[in-house]
């Protein structure tokens, strides 16, 4: 059977400061930031970056900021298994779940996946293709989006859209009529396409994010938390619309969720992810009834997989 997506052992590490600077090198400020810091994708960058900047605003926190650069040189570093043996296999047609928790390595998966990130080892395939060594081939496939979507803020969403869809080959004729289509889908105001990106709401511009992927009718659709921050009228467009790329453009979806919600509604099986594993594959329904206790829910299930004893419930289960 060839399936829309094989990812077999799949392996990414990062480098990381395994510590935050200690409080009493920065300033007050800076320390705040460096607390909070830990969830960060570089903490040591984002510590550093900011002790450094207010270090040269108050001027006599300078000694401070030399002491977080001392600090920075002899930190230890630490390998971070954003991603440890990770295999998922995907059928053609499917939408597809992943859940976990903050860090757990869906993102670092789903940025491989779209070739954006190299595996440090495995295999990634969309529909035969080594996103490896086929990374064209591949691309042609897939889109993505992200929470953190880019786009040419100062352009308006019609022109962030045409620009796309140039890119893509359509005729401008084309483009006007399937923007204008899909706007309508996602609840997108009308004039809100003529409005530069940078004025639009947080919710407005993932969904301009959202109409960009899907102007290019791809096969594989890697939606990243694409309903984060939308009102529940916006989601149920955006689900609707998920929904209906699958059923009319025959798509495969892989979905990363924090709503479990969405993810039982949209999502024919979900994979359960903790710290850069896959710990659990099936149906929301069969996960239920196995982990989720009695009466349980989709949230029961995360929270059993995903907490403290989480090998034992697995244990308990198998
Ligand atoms: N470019 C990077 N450099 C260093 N570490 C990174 C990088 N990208 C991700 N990480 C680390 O890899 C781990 C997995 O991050 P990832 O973004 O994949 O998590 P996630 O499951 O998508 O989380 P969330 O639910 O918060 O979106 C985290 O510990 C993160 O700090
Ligand atoms: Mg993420």
């Amino acid at each position: 059977m060839e399936y829309a997506l094989e990812v077999i052992d799949v392996h990414k590490r990062f480098i990381e400061r395994s510590e935050v600077p200690p409080a009493g090198m920065m300033p007050p400020e800076a320390g705040a930031v460096a607390a909070g810091a830990t969830g960060a994708a570089d903490p040591a960058v984002a510590a550093g970056g900011a002790g450094v900047r207010a270090g040269a605003r108050s001027g006599g926190a300078e000694p401070a900021a030399r002491g977080v650069r001392r600090w920075l040189r002899r930190a230890p570093l630490e390998e971070v298994r954003a991603v440890d043996g990770v295999t998922l296999r995907v059928r053609r047609g499917e939408i597809f779940g992943i859940l976990g928790p903050n860090g757990c390595g869906k993102s670092t998966l789903v940025r491989i996946v779209s070739t954006l990130l190299l595996p440090d080892a495995g295999t990634v395939r969309v529909f035969g293709h080594d996103a490896v060594r086929e990374p064209h081939a591949v691309r042609r496939l897939i889109n993505r989006v992200s929470v953190e979507a880019a786009f040419f803020k100062k352009l308006s969403s019609w022109e962030n859209l045409c620009y796309a869809a140039r890119l893509y080959g359509l005729s401008p004729r084309a483009i006007r009529a399937e923007v204008a289509r899909i706007a309508e889908r996602l609840g997108l105001p009308w004039e809100k396409l003529f409005t530069s990106m940078e004025h639009l709401s947080r919710g407005q511009q993932q969904k301009v994010a959202i109409a960009r992927a899907l102007l290019t009718s791809p096969v594989l659709l890697l939606l990243d938390e694409p309903t984060t921050g939308l009102d529940p009228r916006s989601k149920r467009d955006v689900q609707r619309f998920v929904e209906e790329v699958r059923r009319e453009h025959d798509a495969t979806i892989l979905l990363t969720s924090h709503d479990m919600d969405e993810v039982e509604r949209l999502c024919d099986r979900v994979a359960v992810m903790n710290e850069g594993r896959v710990i659990a594959v099936d149906t929301p329904q069969k996960l239920k009834q196995r982990y989720g206790g009695p009466g349980g829910t989709l949230e029961d299930v995360f929270l059993r997989l995903t907490g403290r004893d989480w090998e034992e419930v697995l244990a308990n289960e198998a």
